[in-house]
């Protein structure tokens, strides 16, 4: 076993304020912290990625590359990392393959160097165009194992997924777990056969959100890994990675013990004490907390509290059991997808529909998608009778074949969408555009928002939009995506 120093990664610029302030930090809060953070020679910087993109054009008003530069300016001597979601890049559905090649590159252009790539599905024919990018710009580009529970996702499974990756040419591979459900001896298990199986340095990504995440690093750093990510408090902890100080003190006596300075990192924290208060509006006691209950229910933290707010603008607030106890078996005919986001939206607005509606008298319209192979391949198969159904009321069939195959190139028409607009037509703009249309036109033209109000915590809105001869149709909106779903009457009053 390797004695070296762990390295910690730092999120605080990434997943600190996307798990406990739902991604408000602005840059200028950033800024003042660079100096300290380059100082203290962390692994990596995370910096962007993730839902940083959308928050930026979404709320705060900013250019996301821009930012993106400013931070690269403030910290030369660390490597910057971000989190890509694969071929969907930084939003929920597939681009195609010219798309993903101009975002890497434009990345890489504004500072960027550690890609850690990843999918929903782990279907790694939708990570293959992006590590292609990022290796002919010449960067780094880590494989992702979403980690999760089901039947399906064994520790066998797991360790071929990293063989896999190191295979297709990662540079590392990452065990991203996402909703904090590791727990020390699988994170033991999982690190220690990986590190024996692949010669790339092996990584761990975890949430504190059951209470079990400093243990699993700790876990993890014993069977060998070579880096963990960890946060500055008050972004760390709670839904949030483990605070670097306290992964530190933790390993006492450890030879691998690192040395980041104490004094800089106590500074750091005072920093972002203030910034923290200055978020007071997106920050919730309910993300710094343990919730025992995640447990019990065995979903993602951050899904069961999008939950109870969606259950109570249902009026459904009394049937959160019932709804809970739906998920395996709406996990189990969507092929035992793992929960994360988008999946866990997906899956878990599918259990109250069946609930509310009767099972699969309702299909939302990301469920379908997810029965039609558009996400790609599930790690178990989809139930066939499900399938049938999501095939008949799309009018069309499942595919088998990797979902950007069927995707045109894109950039010219973007390019030309733009000129149309009078907006630059540069690939940093095309990218964008193809992302966040609305959201990047209101940043480039519309006035300065005013100050904002608090996020609403309710994903789900269904109101009835059309009833129309024997199919009704709702429209929802799970995190901010609108969706319609249609309803067959079958006459008796009971929906098909
Ligand atoms: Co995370």
């Amino acid at each position: 076993m390797s004695n070296e120093p762990i390295v910690f990664n730092n999120t605080v610029l990434r997943d600190g304020h996307q798990s406990l302030a739902a991604t408000r930090m602005r840059t200028e809060q950033m800024l003042p912290a660079l100096g300290l953070l380059d100082d203290l020679r962390f692994g990596a910087l995370e910096t962007w990625g993730g839902a940083t993109i959308d928050a930026c054009l979404r709320y705060l008003h900013e250019n996301p590359f821009d930012r993106l530069s400013e931070l690269k300016k403030g910290t030369p001597k660390t490597p910057h990392m971000m989190l890509l979601r694969g071929q969907n890049l930084v939003q929920y559905t597939s681009f195609p393959d010219d798309v993903v090649t101009a975002f890497v590159k434009c990345s890489v252009s504004r500072g960027m160097d550690i890609f850690r790539i990843f999918d929903a599905l782990n279907d790694t024919r939708n990570l293959t165009v992006a590590i292609q990018a990022v290796h002919e710009a010449g960067k780094h580009a880590q494989g992702v194992i979403c980690y999760t529970t089901s039947p399906v996702h064994t520790m066998d499974s797991f360790i071929r997924l990293g063989e896999e990756l190191e295979e297709m040419g990662s540079d590392s591979v990452c065990v991203k777990d996402m909703a904090g459900l590791i727990t020390p001896s699988a994170s033991y298990e999982l690190i220690k056969a990986l590190k024996k199986r692949l010669k790339v340095p092996v990584v761990l990504h975890t949430h504190s959100t059951v209470g079990m995440g400093a243990a699993a690093y700790f876990a993890a750093i014993e069977a060998g890994a070579e880096a963990i990510d960890t946060s500055i408090a008050p972004f760390a902890n709670g839904t949030g990675q483990p605070d670097t100080l306290l992964m530190q003190k933790m390993l006492d006596y450890s030879p691998r013990k690192p040395a980041y300075n104490e004094k800089k990192l106590h500074a750091l924290r005072r920093h972002f004490d203030g910034v923290y208060e200055e978020l007071s509006a997106f920050t919730s006691p309910s993300n710094e907390r343990v919730d025992s209950d995640i447990l019990v229910y065995q979903v993602p933290g951050g899904m069961l509290s999008n939950f109870r707010n969606q259950l109570k603008e249902q009026k459904m607030s009394d049937r959160l059991d019932q709804v809970m106890e739906e998920i395996p078996f709406v996990r189990e005919q969507l092929g035992w997808i793992p929960l994360v986001t988008p999946t866990s939206q997906i899956v878990g607005t599918q259990a109250m529909l069946n609930v509310k509606f009767g099972p699969w008298k309702m299909l939302s319209q990301p469920a379908m998608d997810i029965l039609l192979g558009k996400y790609g391949k599930t790690p178990g198969p989809v139930n066939a009778e499900r399938r049938k159904q999501a095939e008949k009321q799309a009018g069309q069939n499942a595919i088998e074949g990797r979902p950007a195959d069927f995707l045109e190139p894109r950039m010219p028409q973007l390019r030309k969408e733009l000129t149309e607009r009078d907006l630059p037509e540069t690939d940093e703009m095309a990218v964008l555009y193809a992302m966040f249309p609305q959201e990047l036109v209101k940043v480039m033209k519309g006035p300065p928002p005013v100050a904002e109000t608090p996020p609403q915590r309710t994903p789900v809105k269904e109101v009835p939009a059309s009833v129309s001869g024997e199919t009704s149709r709702y429209r929802m909106t799970v995190n901010g995506t609108a969706y319609e779903v249609a309803v067959e009457d079958r006459g008796n009053g009971e929906r098909a």
